[in-house]
């Protein structure tokens, strides 16, 4: 059988385009990987055992990403032939391997690089602690084959054990159940298991100087030790979270829900890693304000960790329904007010990005055409927020109860399974006929921009901010603003904006000194549009404190679109760059060479 040289031909066999996996060919069933962790080098030392869900034979394609293969055995330590071909955008390089007939598994012995795209070592001084070293895994989107080659696709659900082995002065994480610890001397070894499978994205680990403590009996903070008693505080709701989401959405199936705060460099929000989610440190604000961000990785433990996008073509189905199960988490909780705050902030970040891509429209449908495309450089809140209004619409099209009960037979329905966008409509229409010819589902999914019959978010708070028009906030108004309300506020003053207002604004609110960072990067996002350099330090400081992406894009795009700052935005980068997370870099970049 033909097998083309490029990574996705629109070959039937191949069917996720940033995988090399062929689905002709014998599918992993489970690994077992072990890892020697050399902090000094910045390489794992590694072993994994891949065995198939049925013995097979023939060829045999892994994705991998900078890994020194060693060697490739059999079930019986025998070596077998492979080819390591050229790595390719996108994709990495495609480990081939020739399989005797009837192979039960294989064993492969590999290194990883420096460079390894799912991973980020820390110095101990880029911690808070500043003694010990931290590392810590990404593998969204596609980074798992970065740490151990395999078929990388969410098509493919694994189950794994892992051991860890690294200094005894560290703890290590993962997320998987804990199978205990052992100390031989100055090395200490954490074993795994992950029972139930999961699509290999949602691998993950972090190793540093680690502490914890309970919320519940289902929930652990953990993180440095400095901040652990700050997370358990931020945290402390989580359990009533869960009761919310699993009267919305069924039983909660993966036993623990743990909350790792990460380094500051980490790149995203969250990260929806199964049984422990990691958080970016931003959520620590003190006053629980931005606790909205553990709603949604709780959510994705159905949508997104039990109901898989089958490839990032269809990642609305991950991040969109996620949006719509969070926000039906804060209507529960905080009711249907502080729901549409949160939509009419998304609506507004929509239309943003949708500008933003006004030079490659496809990149707005829900379905996007993926060939030849990172999906970090594609990543935006489109599918996030179209997917949530694409739901909101047929909700509104059906009814609240039609719509959920419909919902419900779809989690149960495609539990443990990696589904497309054509599965979801043929269940949607199975479950709800004639729904998605209701709302024009054509438009939404294979059209570009927002459809003008999107439902439009209100309530009385949102009234009385719009009513402001961008003039000045009174303070007892503004006084009872949380963070979506301020966002929403920031966004109606027109740019540039007049350094009386911001003047004005900073003295009455100090918004330069505001610990949540939602606020404090909308407020500072606005001043650099309008030419108000008064708050360049803060600037400074945000940029080389904090690596969340969401705060880096805006931030460094005002740098670089202003003519007078543009400079700046370049060696300010060059500046922090190493204490960047590489997805981060490569954000960064990307805007920097837009605007330069
Ligand atoms: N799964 C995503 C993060 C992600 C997406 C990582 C794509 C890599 C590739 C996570 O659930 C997420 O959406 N995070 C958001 C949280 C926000 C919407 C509350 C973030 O990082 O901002
Ligand atoms: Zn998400």
């Amino acid at each position: 059988m033909h097998r083309g040289e490029i990574g996705y031909d629109g070959d039937m066999a191949r069917r996720d385009p940033h995988s090399y996996n062929d689905d002709t060919q014998v599918a992993t069933e489970s690994v077992a990987w072990t890892a020697r962790i050399d902090f000094a080098a910045k390489v794992l030392h590694c072993e994994a055992v891949l065995t198939f869900r049925e013995p097979g034979g023939g060829a045999l394609d892994l994705d991998t990403r900078d890994l020194a293969i060693e060697s490739v055995s059999d079930h019986d330590g025998k070596p077998l032939p492979f080819t390591l071909h050229p790595t390719e955008p996108h994709l990495g390089a495609r480990l081939a391997i020739e399989l005797p007939a009837r192979t039960k598994s294989i064993k492969l012995r590999y290194k990883t690089s420096p460079d390894a795209s799912a991973l980020q070592w820390l110095d101990p001084a880029q911690t808070m602690g500043g003694k010990l070293p931290y590392l810590f895994s990404q593998c969204q989107a596609c980074h798992a084959r970065s740490i151990i080659p395999l078929q990388d696709t969410p098509r493919l659900r694994i189950r794994y054990t892992a051991e860890l082995s690294f200094p005894q002065t560290l703890t290590a994480v993962m997320a998987a159940a804990d199978r205990g610890r052992t100390v031989d001397g100055a090395i200490a070894v954490s074993r795994w298991e992950m029972p139930q499978p999961i699509p290999p994205y949602l691998l993950a680990f972090a190793v540093g100087d680690l502490k914890s403590k309970d919320i519940s009996a289902r929930c652990r903070a953990w993180a440095e030790p400095a901040q652990v008693d700050a997370a358990a505080y931020e945290y402390a709701g989580v359990e009533a979270m869960i009761h919310a989401a699993e009267n919305l959405f069924g039983p909660y199936d993966w036993e623990r829900f743990d909350i790792l705060t990460m380094p500051p460099s980490f790149p995203y929000g969250g990260m929806e890693n199964p049984r422990i989610t990691f958080i970016t440190p931003t959520v620590i604000t003190g006053d629980r304000s931005l606790v909205s961000v553990i709603a949604h990785e709780l959510a994705h433990s159905w949508t997104g960790n039990l109901v898989t996008n089958a490839n990032a073509e269809h990642f609305w189905l991950n991040e969109g329904f996620t949006m719509y199960a969070e926000r039906r988490i804060i209507e529960a909780l905080d009711g249907s007010e502080m729901a549409s705050l949160s939509a009419a902030l998304g609506r507004r970040e929509l239309d943003e990005s949708v500008a933003r891509f006004k030079d490659r429209p496809e990149m707005t449908r829900l379905r996007v055409p993926m060939q030849g495309i990172d999906p970090d450089d594609a990543y935006s809140l489109v599918p996030y927020e179209k997917g949530y209004f694409f739901l909101c619409a047929i909700e509104a099209a059906v009814g609240r109860p039609a719509f959920e009960a419909w919902l419900k037979t779809y989690l149960r329905d495609f539990r443990f399974g990696a589904i497309t966008t054509e599965d979801f409509e043929a269940h949607i229409e199975r479950g709800l006929p004639g729904a998605l010819a209701k709302v024009d589902a054509r438009t939404w999914i294979d059209g570009e921009g927002v459809p003008a019959a999107a439902v439009a978010p209100r309530s009385a708070r949102l009234d009385a901010i719009e009513e402001l028009r961008g003039g000045p906030a009174p303070v007892e108004l503004a006084s009872t603003w949380d963070a979506t309300e301020w966002n929403l506020y920031l966004e109606t003053i027109a740019r540039p904006a007049s350094a009386e207002l911001l003047q004005t604004l900073d003295a009455r609110f100090r918004l330069t000194q505001s610990t949540n960072h939602d606020v404090l990067v909308a407020w500072l996002t606005l001043c650099l549009q309008s030419g108000y350099h008064a708050v360049q330090t803060r600037v400074d400081e945000v940029l080389a404190s904090v690596g969340r992406m969401k705060y880096l894009r805006p931030l460094y795009t005002a740098l670089a679109k202003e003519p007078t700052t543009r400079a700046r935005a370049q060696t300010t980068y060059e500046r922090l760059r190493a204490g960047y997370h590489p997805i981060a870099r490569q954000m960064v970049e990307s805007v920097l060479r837009e605007h330069g």
